[in-house]
């Protein structure tokens, strides 16, 4: 069994949701607490000893992440980067990554994603599985919002972006395990109807073979991708501090 796993940060996209506050910076630069938005899914990828990380962001925002991340070093962490050229959803950026993967198996993680807890088990939950796929699921009270599962008998039949009328009350939170033949899977997707690769279609493949497995978020969690979402994950990230990091960024003693 290897002892971690690869991980991917996808930090694409247009940030249109939150325009005008993305006119002129990276979504995912934006403060999110006492950090900006990248550092928690990093953060968390790291404390569930992850370190070898894909930031995959577009082409006008890579000097802005670049500057912020440089080469992970001051974080703990060994980061390659990698340009989306233009939006074309979750699974296109994803499909970036696999050389960077190199046949093993990895965790993306949406940099969005706002986590009050750390990975650790979850992580160690997908090494022992060792192949196939694996998301995190969390109740909500908007499920329109994200992917949501539709379960049969306790298993999951199917995923549905942003349904109209949602067939459970979980949402797919941002938070992917997967295994190399994911590449396959996303050469075999067509866009969907708003023109993106999804990553619930990508999920779905993975249903389809039965090799999609499931756990359930512990502590609370954040999408910060909608003015909604961002101020509600402020709220909860308020006083957030990662261990080793002050709120500046440096280590601490
Ligand atoms: C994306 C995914 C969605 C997932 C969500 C989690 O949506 O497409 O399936 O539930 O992230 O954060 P987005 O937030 O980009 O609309």
């Amino acid at each position: 069994m290897p002892e971690s796993l690869k991980g991917v940060v996808l930090a694409g996209g247009t940030g249109s949701r939150l325009f005008p506050l993305t006119k002129v910076t990276n979504k995912h630069l934006l403060p999110v607490g006492r950090y900006p938005m990248i550092y928690h899914p990093l953060l968390r990828l790291k404390e569930a000893g992850v370190t070898q990380i894909a930031v995959v962001t577009s082409p006008e925002h890579m000097g802005d992440v670049v500057n912020l991340l440089g080469s992970g070093d001051e974080l703990g962490l060994d980061l390659t980067y990698r340009v989306q050229d233009k939006p074309g959803g979750i699974a296109q950026a994803l499909g970036l990554c696999e050389n960077f993967a190199g046949g093993n198996l990895f965790v993306v993680v949406l940099g969005d994603n706002i986590l009050e807890n750390n990975l650790t088990d979850e992580v160690n939950a997908f090494l022992k599985q060792g192949r196939g796929a694996r998301i995190l699921l969390k109740e909500v009270d908007d499920p329109e919002r994200y992917g949501v599962p539709r379960f049969e008998e306790g298993r999951i039949i199917e995923i549905i972006e942003k349904p109209a009328s949602p067939p459970s009350t979980f949402a797919v939170t941002g938070i992917y395990f997967y295994d190399t033949q994911v590449f396959d899977f996303i050469r075999e997707l067509s866009p969907s109807r708003r023109g993106e690769y999804e990553v619930s279609d990508l999920n779905s493949a993975y249903v389809r073979r039965s090799l999609l497995s499931h756990g359930i978020l512990q502590g609370w969690w954040g999408d910060a991708g909608t003015l909604e979402g961002w101020h509600e994950a402020n709220n909860l990230a308020r006083d957030l501090v990662y261990m080793h990091l002050n709120p500046l960024g440096a280590q601490a003693e």
